[in-house]
C-alpha cells in the first residue's frame, strides 16, 4: 500500500518519507471499540444477491470500502510507526551497552579512564529521559498491532457476509465501523506528530546557484502537488523557477519561469497551498502569490516586525522574516523592537494573512542560524556554520522552551535556508549552492484510547 509519489528514480531520496495522499485514503481513519478498549467487529448485513437493489446492499459495499480504506491507512500507520521503534531499539541497544560497561566498570573500576568515564556519563545522561517512555510505546506498539488484527477481521466478517444471506442490522454494522473509524482516526493524529529528537545523514539532491537561496515543495496536508520551486538569491530578486517533479529538478530540466510582481526579501518563502508566501523586499510586507493564476492574492503588512536586514538570522542576507508551514498551517518566525530582537512566532491565517496568535519565544534572533516548525514546536539551530545544531526548542501548545542537543551534518558548512516539509517530514536545506535533505525521527507517544 505505499506508495510515495515520486518517480522510481527518486525513491532512494525520498525513503521512507510517505505522503499521504489522497489516494491512500489516508483522511479517512476508523475503529471501534468495546467496554474493555477492543474491537468487536462481529458484522452482519443482507446478502448482495437478495437484495441488490436495496439501498442496504450499496451501503454494504460502502462500508467494505471504508474497512478497506481503514487497513490501508494501517499500514501507512506501520510504516511510520516503525521508524519511531527502530528509534527505540537503538536506544536499548545502547542501554544493553552501558549496562554492560556500569558492570564492567563495578567489578573492575580502573578498566575505566576517565575519558571512557565521561562517554559513559554522557550516554547515560542521553537515555534518562527516555526510560519512563520506553515501556509506555512498546505498549502502544502493540495496542497498533492489535488495531491491525482487528481491521483484518472486520474486513474478513465483511466479505463473509457478501456470501450469506440473511436479515441483519446493518444500522449496528455502520456504528461499529464509525467507532472503529473514530479510535484509528485518533490514533494516527497521536502518531502524525512528535517531538523531533533527530536528524538523519544529508541528501544532496542538487548543487545548483549561488550561496544563498530556497528551494521546496507544497507544504500543505494532503496535496498531490509535486512540483518544485526555485528561488535563488536573497534579495530584490523576482524569478521563481517552477519545476514538475522532483526528477526534474534533479536533471535541471522542465520547468517554468514565474517572475514575480513584487521582489523578495531573504530565504524564508514557503509554498502553501499552491501559492508562495513571501516577504517583500524592504518592507515587512507578506505577499501571497498564486502560482496558477500568476497573480497576488494578498499582501499584508506583519505589525512591528522588523525587515531590511534589522533583525536577521545570524547569516544576515534580509533574513528577518521567516515563513514556514507545518502539520498545523503557515507561520511567521519573524522579531520585533519591543521583543528586543527575540524570536516571535505568529500563526497566519492562510487566506487573509492576519495573525491569529503569537508567542515570544526569548531567544534573541540573531543567535539563530535558521528556525522550522515541526508539530506546532519551533526548532532553532545555534549557527549557520559547521558545528550548527539544533539548540533551542519552543512549544507553541504549552508556551514553553527547552534547550535542545540535536546534532546534524552541516556538509557544506553554510545554511542559509532550512525548513521542515510535514508532507514528506523532511527538512528541505540549502547549503552553500547545494539543495540538501534531511530525514528527521519524531518520537511520540501513544496513548491508547481510555487511559
Ligand atoms: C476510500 O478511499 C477512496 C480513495 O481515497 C475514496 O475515494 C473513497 O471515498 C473511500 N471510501 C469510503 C467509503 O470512505
Ligand atoms: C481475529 O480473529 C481471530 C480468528 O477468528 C481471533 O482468534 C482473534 O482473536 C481476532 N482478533 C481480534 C483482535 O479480534
Ligand atoms: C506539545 O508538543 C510536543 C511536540 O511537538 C509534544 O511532545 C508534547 O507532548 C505536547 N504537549 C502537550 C501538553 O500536548
Ligand atoms: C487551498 O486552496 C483552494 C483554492 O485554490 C481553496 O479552495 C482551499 O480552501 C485552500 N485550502 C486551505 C486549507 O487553505
Ligand atoms: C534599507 O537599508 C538600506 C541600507 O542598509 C537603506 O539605504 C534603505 O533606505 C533602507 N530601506 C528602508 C525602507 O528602510
Amino acid at each position: 500500500f505505499m506508495s510515495v509519489s515520486a518517480p522510481p528514480s527518486l525513491l532512494f531520496l525520498l525513503g521512507e518519507a510517505l505522503y499521504p495522499s489522497p489516494e491512500e485514503g489516508w483522511q479517512i481513519y476508523s475503529s471501534a471499540q468495546d467496554a474493555d478498549g477492543k474491537c468487536i467487529c462481529t458484522v452482519v448485513a443482507p446478502a448482495q444477491n437478495m437484495c441488490n437493489r436495496d439501498p442496504r446492499s450499496r451501503q454494504l459495499r460502502q462500508l467494505m470500502e471504508k474497512v478497506q480504506n481503514i487497513s490501508q491507512s494501517m499500514e501507512v500507520l506501520d510504516l511510520r510507526t516503525y521508524r519511531d521503534l527502530e528509534y527505540v531499539k537503538n536506544t536499548e541497544s545502547l542501554m544493553k551497552v552501558v549496562d554492560g560497561k556500569l558492570k564492567v566498570a563495578s567489578e573492575n573500576p580502573r578498566s575505566l579512564n576517565p575519558k571512557g568515564f565521561q562517554e559513559l556519563k554522557d550516554k547515560v545522561a542521553q537515555l534518562l529521559p527516555l526510560l519512563p517512555v520506553l515501556d509506555q510505546y512498546k505498549n502502544d506498539a502493540k495496542m497498533i498491532l492489535r488495531l491491525r488484527e482487528e481491521v483484518r477481521n472486520l474486513s474478513l466478517v465483511l466479505m463473509t457476509i457478501q456470501e450469506e444471506m440473511g436479515a441483519y442490522d446493518y444500522e449496528e454494522l455502520r456504528q461499529r465501523v464509525l467507532l472503529l473509524e473514530t479510535r484509528l482516526h485518533s490514533c494516527m493524529q497521536k502518531l502524525g506528530c512528535g517531538k523531533l529528537t533527530g536528524v538523519s545523514n544529508p541528501i544532496t539532491v542538487r548543487a545548483s546557484g549561488s550561496r544563498f537561496g530556497c528551494w521546496m515543495t507544497d507544504t500543505m496536508i494532503p496535496s498531490s502537488d509535486n512540483r518544485v520551486w526555485y528561488v535563488d538569491g536573497y534579495f530584490k530578486g523576482r524569478r521563481v523557477l517552477e519545476y514538475r517533479t522532483m526528477n526534474d529538478f534533479v536533471k535541471g530540466q522542465n520547468f517554468v519561469q514565474h517572475s514575480l510582481q513584487h521582489p523578495w526579501a531573504g530565504t524564508g518563502h514557503v509554498v502553501y497551498n499552491g501559492s508562495l508566501y513571501y516577504n517583500k523586499y524592504q518592507s515587512n510586507i507578506i505577499v501571497k502569490y498564486h502560482f496558477r493564476s500568476r497573480s497576488v492574492l494578498v499582501q499584508r503588512s506583519l505589525s512591528g516586525a522588523g525587515y531590511n536586514n534589522t533583525f536577521p538570522y545570524s547569516w544576515g542576507g534580509y533574513s528577518d522574516i521567516d515563513l514556514m508551514a507545518d502539520e498545523n498551517g503557515l507561520w511567521a518566525v519573524y522579531t520585533t523592537i519591543s521583543n528586543a530582537g527575540n524570536i516571535v512566532i505568529s500563526r497566519l491565517e492562510p487566506q487573509t494573512l492576519e495573525v491569529l496568535q503569537t508567542w515570544d519565544t526569548g531567544y534573541p534572533k540573531r543567535s539563530a542560524g535558521e528556525s522550522f516548525m515541526i508539530c506546532g514546536t519551533l526548532y532553532v539551530t545555534n549557527s549557520h556554520l559547521a558545528g550548527a545544531k539544533i539548540y533551542f526548542a519552543y512549544y507553541t501548545n504549552t508556551s514553553s522552551y527547552e534547550y535542545t542537543d540535536i546534532p546534524f551534518h552541516n556538509q557544506y558548512s553554510h545554511i542559509s535556508m532550512m525548513d521542515y516539509n510535514p508532507r514528506e517530514r523532511m527538512l528541505y536545506t540549502w547549503n552553500n549552492g547545494h539543495q540538501v535533505l534531511y530525514h528527521v525521527t519524531l518520537f511520540q507517544v501513544i496513548k491508547t484510547s481510555g487511559d
